[in-house]
């Protein structure tokens, strides 16, 4: 989608829809939409009061602009009551005007910024939710259709005063690099399965590199000499074998060690030979979300050009029944030297990570850590569609995380790992065993990983419940939400 900045009145833009807003109780508009509002001819004011239009959020009014209106098309847009309106829901509005315009089959939008005047945002991150909103929401997965969605192709914000040009180009910007390394997660999470195995998921990762990202992957022979052994028993009973990606971005000093990412890279999850249920197992080609994310933020890490170095490590992995997949009773030699005895196959997600986890500590050497997985069906449960789990062992770094998830308008919330959970994952045989029984899912898997970051800073982000949407959710149109980017590259952005 190309973007630009018109500095000038709003009747004087060239679109198909202009978008203008109101708050929810406004009774008479003012700036945009009042000057919108004279230029129609008092229609909006007209509606106001025969109340057909209230603002509330979401809600829109669609008006043909007439004389006077260079743009085709006026679009009233309602930002719900002045006190709620956040940046992610600037973010979140983008979403009616992208549907209006497929609607009508039209390209071109022109709009204003939400929020930025009475709002009182700084113009620079109303430009970049908007923005944002506008290339997440233009996204479609169709490769596989006939009928590919027409979006719209061109975005306009149109902005009275000149010496705020210069902030809103810098927003969209940065919303142009960050959607890059979102919607890139977006495409990887939609593919089916059959084209999406571990060795497709390993290719698609070497398509990152060039310029300051290199990118290693590591066949099953080497993970089997590293003694992965989880990572190697998960991924064995699959015909298409385990992988471990190392994408690596360095953008800061050459000696500073760089930030981890580990992502769950389980192509497809049918739960081995602790065999899911039919019902919904269609869902798990999900279950490399987490691995989609850590690429992702390497590609928005550098587009955005952040002065850091990152590493994603992403273990991958399709868990299958087979004659050589791993066994319920097994007991597993982990790379940290941990045994770990397996009583389900479907808890798979936590052995490869906790390899990777180990793996960035021994072999790369990293400063912290932040996995990020589509882990439990118990975060699901906890915290549903509209918020991921978080867990750590370091408070300044979940603090870090706490407030860079405020930033993005991605939500994460803290789950605690109490030392007594721990309990609940005591083996008979081995030093841990792969599940902790019932109650507390989400923590009992996050402490799981807790054992193997050891002393390393590391935080876990649980991306099961929000990184899918079947339905229009909080903006997201249904499929793959490309969770997680956001939150870790705002993270690693300050
Ligand atoms: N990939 C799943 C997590 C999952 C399950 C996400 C259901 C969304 C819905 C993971 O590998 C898994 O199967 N976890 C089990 C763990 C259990 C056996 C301890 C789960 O959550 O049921
Ligand atoms: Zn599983
Ligand atoms: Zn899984």
């Amino acid at each position: 989608m190309k973007t630009s900045v018109f500095v000038g009145d709003l009747a004087d833009v060239k679109a198909d829809i202009l978008v203008v807003n109101l708050f929810e109780g406004v009774k008479e508009p003012g700036g945009a939409t009042k000057r919108a509002d004279a230029l129609l001819g008092g229609k909006i004011q007209e509606a106001i009061s025969l109340g057909e239009f209230t603002g509330k959020f979401g809600e829109t009014l669609l008006l043909p602009a007439g004389e006077g209106i260079k743009a085709r098309w006026v679009l009233v847009l309602g930002l719900g009551k002045k006190e709620g309106l956040t940046l992610d829901r600037v973010r979140h509005l983008s979403l009616y005007p992208v549907k209006t315009a497929r609607k009508l089959g039209k390209r071109r939008i022109a709009t204003v910024l939400h929020g930025a005047g009475a709002g009182g945002f700084r113009a620079e991150d109303a430009a970049y939710f908007l923005g944002l909103g506008y290339f997440l929401s233009a996204y479609s997965y169709d490769a596989y259709k006939e009928r590919k969605e027409k979006s719209p192709a061109e975005l306009v914000v149109v902005e009275v005063d000149r010496s705020k040009k210069g902030e809103i180009d810098d927003g969209l910007k940065r919303a142009r690099a960050v959607a890059e390394g979102v919607n890139f997660a977006r495409d990887l999470v939609n593919t089916p399965p059959m084209y999406l195995r571990p060795s497709d998921l390993a290719r698609k990762a070497k398509g990152l590199a060039g310029g300051k990202v290199s990118v290693r992957v590591l066949d099953e022979k080497e993970i089997k000499k590293l003694g992965m052994n989880g990572l190697y028993s998960v991924g064995m009973g699959s015909s298409s074998p385990p992988r471990l990606i190392v994408a690596t971005y360095r953008g800061g000093k050459a000696k500073e060690k760089p930030f981890a990412v580990v992502g769950k890279g389980v192509t497809f999850d049918t739960g081995g030979i602790s065999l899911k249920k039919w019902e919904g197992m269609d869902r798990m080609k999900y279950d490399m979300a987490g691995a989609a994310c850590a690429l992702g933020v390497i590609k928005a890490a550098s587009e955005l050009g952040l002065k850091r170095n990152v590493v994603a490590v992403v273990p991958v992995a399709e868990n299958m029944p087979s004659g050589n997949a791993y066994r319920p009773g097994d007991v597993i030699r982990m790379m940290s030297g941990k045994t770990v005895e397996v009583l389900t196959t479907d808890a798979e997600g936590r052995l490869i990570l906790a390899d990777a986890i180990t793996y960035a500590r021994k072999k790369v050497g990293v400063s912290a850590i932040v996995d990020v997985a589509t882990l439990t069906g118990a975060c699901v449960v906890a915290l549903g569609g509209l918020a991921m789990g978080m867990m750590g062992n370091d408070r300044s770094l979940l603090d870090a995380f706490r407030q860079a998830s405020d930033r993005s308008g991605e939500r994460a919330w803290e789950l605690p790992l109490y030392e007594e959970y721990g309990d609940q994952l005591r083996s008979e045989v081995a030093d841990l065993k792969n599940i902790g029984g019932p109650e507390a899912g989400a923590i009992t898997a996050g402490f799981f990983l807790k054992h193997f970051a050891e002393d390393t800073p590391w935080v876990h982000l649980d991306i099961a419940g929000v990184a899918w949407t079947e339905k229009e959710r909080l903006g997201y149109a249904p499929g793959a939400t490309g969770a997680g980017v956001r939150l870790i590259t705002e993270y690693l952005r300050s």
